[in-house]
């Protein structure tokens, strides 16, 4: 196993200590999408009797809970949502991220939104001083998509379609490299305004309020100052 596997692993495993608090309510727990969250989902395992319910961020999440027997309800079913735990592709210093490499970016940020603590989950690598350096994922509704990447080449973005991928609201994704995000709130609003965007994967209006980092020394924890 790399290192970078052992520090998702690792992180994974101390994310259940975050969520050990609703286990034996009736609170649901929000759980996010991609390898690390997979890991997150196989430790949950472990605890599915003392699990009421789960709102996952997608539908490959959703399959990997109910495989484990644990229950997955609709988010509109859910009126509280006291944790969220989810990876990340960049995070920052101020706990803003960059999501979406795995397409799920419009449900998380649904599912943080209403989620009153967001514990991001993952590896060092993932640490960066500027955000941008990983694809900037834009979700758009499909006539939107020309448009949409003229304007992020205007602001100096280069836009790539993701080939062959079509997101669980059945949308697409434009892949946005070339950008030093040093204003993550006021690019996040800016792109959000275009008509035809669903959602952009930078997470900084809503940010990370608890980061679960996995380093060689360990699993450091970094709360939102
Ligand atoms: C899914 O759409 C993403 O936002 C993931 O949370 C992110 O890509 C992290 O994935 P990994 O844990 O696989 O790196």
């Amino acid at each position: 196993m790399s290192s970078q596997d052992q520090a998702k692993r690792a992180v994974a495993r101390a994310a259940v200590d975050s969520v050990a608090p609703w286990f034996g309510t009736d609170a649901a727990i929000g759980i996010g999408t991609g390898s690390t969250a997979d890991l997150f989902i196989d430790e949950l395992a472990a605890h599915r009797g003392s699990i009421a319910a789960t709102v996952a961020s997608s539908e490959r999440s959703a399959a990997r809970l109910r495989s484990h027997g644990i229950r997955v309800v609709d988010l509109n079913d859910v009126t509280d949502l006291p944790v969220y735990v989810d990876g990340a592709d960049e995070i920052d210093g101020a706990l803003a991220m960059i999501k979406g490499g795995g397409g799920a970016l419009t449900r998380e940020k649904i599912v943080a939104a209403v989620a009153r603590t967001f514990v991001c989950i993952c590896d060092a690598s993932k640490l960066v001083t500027v955000l941008g350096g990983f694809p900037l994922p834009v979700e758009v509704i499909p006539m939107a998509r020309a448009y949409v990447a003229r304007e992020l080449a205007a602001i100096g973005g280069q836009p790539r379609l993701r080939e062959g991928f079509v997101t669980d609201n059945g949308n697409l994704i434009l892949d946005v490299r070339g950008l030093q995000i040093r204003d993550p709130r006021g690019l996040e609003q800016q792109i959000n305004q275009w008509p035809g965007v669903v959602t952009v994967g930078l997470f900084a209006a809503r940010g990370a309020d608890i980061l679960l980092l996995g380093t060689e020394d360990g699993v450091r924890e970094i709360r939102r100052a």
